[in-house]
C-alpha cells in the first residue's frame, strides 16, 4: 500500500492470529491505517501475549478465557477468519449469536465455501472469502475476494480496503477463487522453486552459495520491478535481453523445450484437482 493514502477501518475482530493473520495485521498496523479497534485471538496465550504490545490491539487467547472469540467480536463490523480450514465451522457456530447484524464476515480459508459459512450465520451477516498470498508479510499480496449471496457492494469494498493494506486485490466470482488459488495463492511457491533451481545451475558454474543468491535473487528482483516499472509485457522485455543468435537466445531455445506453458497448465490443473477434492472432504 501506498503509506501516504489514508485509510480508515471500522472495528476489526481477527480470529486466529497465525501466519496469515499477522502478515495481515502488519498491513493494519502500516502508518496510514487507521483502524477504529482491532481484536485479535489465538488459543494459546504466549502466542496471544506477543501481539498485546502492539498500539491499538487487544489480543485474547481461548487458553485464557473460553470465550476470547466471542469476546473479541461484540462490537465489531468485520470478523476476519484465519483459522484453518478445519475448525472454521466450529467457530462460526461459536460466534453466530454474538455477531452484530450487518458485520461482515470475511474468511481466509482455503476450501470453504461461502454457502457453507451463510448456512452458520444469521442472515443478517454478510459473507466474503479472501484469498491472499504469502508476500502480504512484506504488503505485496495478491488477494483474490469474492462477494457471498448476502454481500452488498460496500461490503465487498470495506474487504478490498482491509486487503489493499497488504498488497493488490482482485475481485473475482466464487467460482474462480480455486482457480486463482493455484495461480497467486501458491504462485510464490513456483517462483521459488525457479529460483531454487537457477541457484542451483550457479553453484554448478563454480560460484559460492552466497554469490550464487545474491546473482539469483537479485535478478529475480530486479526483473520483477522493471516489468512493473517498465510497463512493457514480459514477452518483450524478454526480446530485449535476448539478441539474435546471442547467448541468451541459446539458453531460451533449450528452456522452450521444456514447453513451459503446458507444464504451468499441468501444475496449475493438478492443484485445482486438489482443491476439489480437499472441498469435497
Ligand atoms: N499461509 C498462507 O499462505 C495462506 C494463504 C491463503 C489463505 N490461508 C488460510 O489462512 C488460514 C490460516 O493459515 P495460517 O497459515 O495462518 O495457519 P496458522 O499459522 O496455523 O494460524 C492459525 C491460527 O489460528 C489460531 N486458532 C486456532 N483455533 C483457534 C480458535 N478456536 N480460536 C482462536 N484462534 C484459533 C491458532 O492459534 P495458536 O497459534 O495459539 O495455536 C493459529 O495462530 C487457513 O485457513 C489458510 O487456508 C493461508
Amino acid at each position: 500500500m501506498d503509506d501516504a493514502q489514508n485509510v480508515t477501518l471500522p472495528t476489526i475482530a481477527m480470529l486466529g492470529a497465525g501466519s496469515m493473520g499477522r502478515a495481515i495485521l502488519s498491513g493494519l498496523l502500516a502508518p496510514g491505517v487507521q483502524v477504529a479497534g482491532i481484536r485479535v485471538t489465538n488459543r494459546s496465550a504466549a502466542r496471544a501475549a506477543t501481539l498485546a504490545g502492539a498500539p491499538g490491539v487487544t489480543a485474547y487467547a481461548t487458553e485464557t478465557r473460553a470465550d476470547a472469540n466471542r469476546l473479541a467480536v461484540e462490537g465489531a463490523q468485520v470478523v476476519l477468519v484465519a483459522v484453518k480450514p478445519a475448525m472454521v465451522r466450529d467457530l462460526l457456530a461459536e460466534i453466530s449469536d454474538s455477531l452484530a447484524p450487518g458485520t461482515v464476515v470475511v474468511s481466509v480459508a482455503a476450501g470453504v465455501t461461502a454457502a457453507t459459512m451463510e448456512s452458520l450465520l444469521p442472515d443478517s451477516i454478510s459473507v466474503v472469502r479472501a484469498m491472499p498470498n504469502t508476500p502480504a508479510v512484506v504488503g505485496k499480496a495478491v488477494t483474490g475476494v469474492s462477494a457471498g449471496s448476502r454481500t452488498e457492494p460496500e461490503d465487498l469494498s470495506l474487504v478490498r480496503t482491509l486487503f489493499e493494506t497488504v498488497g493488490e486485490v482482485v475481485e473475482v466470482p466464487e467460482s474462480q477463487l480455486d482457480a486463482l488459488s493455484t495461480i497467486s495463492g501458491s504462485g510464490p511457491a513456483y517462483v521459488f522453486l525457479l529460483i531454487e533451481a537457477l541457484t542451483e545451475a550457479a553453484v554448478q558454474k563454480g560460484f559460492t552459495p552466497a554469490q550464487a543468491a545474491t546473482l539469483v535473487n537479485g535478478t529475480f528482483l530486479g526483473a520483477a520491478e522493471l516489468l512493473v516499472s517498465s510497463g512493457e509485457e514480459p514477452a518483450e522485455l524478454r526480446r530485449r535481453v535476448t539478441s539474435p543468435n546471442g547467448t541468451t537466445e541459446r539458453a531460451i531455445a533449450v528452456l522452450a523445450e521444456a514447453d513451459l506453458p503446458a507444464l504451468f497448465a499441468r501444475a496449475t490443473d493438478a492443484a485445482l484437482a486438489r482443491a476439489r477434492a480437499l472441498a469435497a472432504g
